[in-house]
């Protein structure tokens, strides 16, 4: 018996997740596979009902239970980054979640460009360092010169610094950290998943021509890292890999890249596979409590109409079966996604004219005649 957490969070987040559980029922009523789930209530209403995030003692719970199956995070009432940050950020965070593993595949027939060959790139976004640490604040040019330690060569910034201590001179700065220790379980997990998966060669993905302090640091441990593993290693800047990702996503396997590029390059993936709808991704702490979810937010602009495309949530499921145990169960809900796809059983941003729970509906069908 597995044990889920289910966090459907905010907007959208509710109803795919509820069709990703009628689909584990389905599943647990045809196979091995059995479950108990218990579910929270954390998201913006709470939140602003209680000023209450996450509790200590749901993080304690959380932590104690096999997966966390979670819906998306965000309102249009609260000031950005609240939610997201004392939410999703916070479990990634405390559950040390360090890879956030993002495959992208062309869902024939919904790629939104014509391609020859099929893809299949399976990103792995680094999850708790990079830009995503926090380290961020507001000084003015006094405070910014005694606090930080400006190298020589920002020209931009030994510039600006010589302005006056005005309020109008006041710099706001995010950080971006990596650290030895996380670059290399980062990239031991990055030629291990390769190797698994049959690649011969990762793509690491960077902009070490301009934050040359923690990508250059990266580029080094994972050069080492490859050399150890006997693997091939390709660096691509991530403006060109956003370019090639369009161009010739055929030729990626395994990508790793670092927490922000790879929040911005798995939705642009996420819409090469049919849309953001599609793409799901699992919070991977190999040795601890993972989570796994569709990659979109709670699309405010759409929730609560049953036109939310369930397929990123219900792939979300089935990468959390997989991670489980359950590998065969896992192949049972891919081949009834794919055939429901087939068959255009889909919602209205994939061309199709069902709602929400009639996409699950249709699915649910695959999976009992198959
Ligand atoms: P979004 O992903 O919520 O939506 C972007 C666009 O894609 C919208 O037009 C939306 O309608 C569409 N879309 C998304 N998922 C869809 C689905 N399953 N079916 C059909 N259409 C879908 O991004 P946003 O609008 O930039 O952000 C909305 C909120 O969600 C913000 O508060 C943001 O911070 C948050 N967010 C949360 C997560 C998460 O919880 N993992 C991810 C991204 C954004
Ligand atoms: C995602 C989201 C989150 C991220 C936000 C909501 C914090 O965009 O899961 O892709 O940036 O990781
Ligand atoms: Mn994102």
């Amino acid at each position: 018996m597995r044990s889920i957490a289910v966090v459907p969070g905010d907007g959208i987040g509710h109803e795919v997740v509820a069709e990703g559980m009628r689909v584990l029922e389905a599943i647990a009523e045809m196979s091995p596979f059995r479950y108990h789930s218990v579910e929270y209530d954390i998201g913006s209403e709470r939140y602003l009902r209680d000023g209450v995030l996450v509790t200590e003692e749901e993080f304690e719970a959380l932590s104690g239970m096999d997966a966390i199956y979670f819906g998306a995070i965000g309102d249009p009432r609260v000031k950005p980054g609240i939610l997201e940050k004392g939410v999703l950020l916070a479990m990634r965070a405390r559950f040390d979640q360090y890879i956030n593993l993002r495959p992208v595949k062309s869902w024939h027939p919904f790629v939104p460009l014509k391609r020859e060959t099929d893809f299949d790139i399976h990103f792995l976004r680094e999850n708790t360092e990079d830009f995503y640490i926090g380290a961020g604040g507001k000084l003015v040019p006094e405070e910014m010169k005694q606090k930080m330690s400006i190298k020589r060569g920002l020209y931009s910034l030994d510039l600006k610094l010589k302005a006056k201590s005005e309020p109008e001179d006041e710099f706001a700065f995010e950080i971006g950290v990596l650290s030895r220790r996380g670059v290399e379980r980062f990239a031991d997990y990055a030629f291990r998943y390769a190797a698994d998966k049959g690649h011969d060669k990762v793509t690491l993905v960077d902009k070490a021509n301009v934050c040359s302090s923690i990508y250059g640091m990266q580029r080094e441990i994972f050069q080492r890292k490859a050399e150890e593993a006997g693997m091939g290693l390709d660096f691509m800047y991530v403006d060109a890999m956003a370019m090639a990702m369009l161009v010739r996503p055929e030729t990626f396997g395994t990508v790793a890249v670092p927490n922000l590029f790879g929040d911005i390059l798995t939705d642009l993936g996420a819409q090469l596979g049919g849309g953001l709808g599609m793409g799901a991704s699992g919070n991977i702490n190999p040795e601890g409590v993972s989570m796994f979810e569709p990659i979109h937010g709670s699309a405010p602009d759409i929730a609560g109409q049953g036109k939310a495309n369930p397929f990123a949530a219900l792939m979300a499921a089935r990468m959390m079966l997989e991670h489980l145990g359950f590998p065969k169960e896992a192949e049972m809900l891919e081949s009834a996604l794919s055939e429901s796809l087939r068959a255009g059983a889909t919602t209205p941003d994939l061309g199709g004219a069902l709602r929400t729970q009639e996409v699950t509906d249709h699915v649910i069908e695959c999976i009992r005649s198959d």
